[in-house]
């Protein structure tokens, strides 16, 4: 099994940063691969609308999107996380978040008749990680939801959401013992879920030949 962890913040240091790889930490101990990009790292260009992925699952644009695309198709599970800007997610999540929209799959007549590709092949699972300065929620704005709405719509289901208060100056969120922990109670449930989706698929395929 696969695990990605994504981040939205160009602080490699930053309190996204140790809270994505906090809840990856779980998935390392049981020797599984893990991967972590930061999404500053690639030069993602906006979503051109041009529908041109319609049918083909592809996007047209031949940039970064193109290294990070496989990446995700191969992953198991996706840890997301972005630091709040003016109440929602960076610019570099925005522009990838659009950008996985050559994923989506619509009915030719009916377009409120659509799913994702993941949802075609059996889902997948993910855990979210939101990051704010301010010490109340309603100053992080969409930061939480607009990365769960996204992963729902992309055939993810989300198992945790850690909303990280109060971080500022990068790598804060090492002195906070409750939010790492949150984090890493985070990646603990993201891989039961993922443990408890093999265990089901061996009894099931059991249960079936045992007839
Ligand atoms: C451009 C910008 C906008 C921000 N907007 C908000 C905001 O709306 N609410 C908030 O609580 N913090 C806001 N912050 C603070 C960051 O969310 C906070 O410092 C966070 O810990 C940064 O995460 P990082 O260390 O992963 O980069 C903003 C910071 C920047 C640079």
């Amino acid at each position: 099994m696969k695990i990605l962890g994504i981040v939205g913040s160009r602080r490699k240091n930053g309190n996204t940063a140790v809270l994505v790889q906090e809840a990856l930490k779980p998935f390392e101990m049981q020797g599984m691969e893990t991967k972590l990009i930061f999404l500053g790292d690639y030069d993602i260009k906006d979503c051109n609308g041009c529908e041109c992925c319609h049918d083909t699952y592809k996007c047209v644009k031949q940039d970064g999107m193109q290294e990070i695309y496989p990446i995700i198709l191969e992953s198991d599970a996706v840890v997301l996380g972005s630091p709040t800007y003016f109440y929602n997610v960076t610019a570099d999540m925005k522009a990838f978040i659009d950008r996985c929209y050559c994923f989506e799959a619509f009915d030719e007549n009916d377009r409120s008749v659509w799913m994702s590709i993941n949802e075609a092949f059996g889902g997948k699972y993910a855990c979210v990680v939101a990051v704010c300065e301010q010490e109340k929620e309603e100053d992080m704005g969409y930061t939480a939801t607009a990365m769960e709405k996204f992963l729902e719509a992309l055939g993810y289901r989300v198992v945790s959401t850690v909303k990280a208060l109060h971080l500022f100056a990068a790598r804060e969120a090492l002195k906070d013992e409750k939010v790492l922990l949150e984090a890493r109670q985070a990646g603990e449930k993201l891989l039961k879920t993922l443990q408890l989706r093999e265990k089901v698929k061996a009894q099931f395929s059991r249960s079936a030949s045992d007839k």
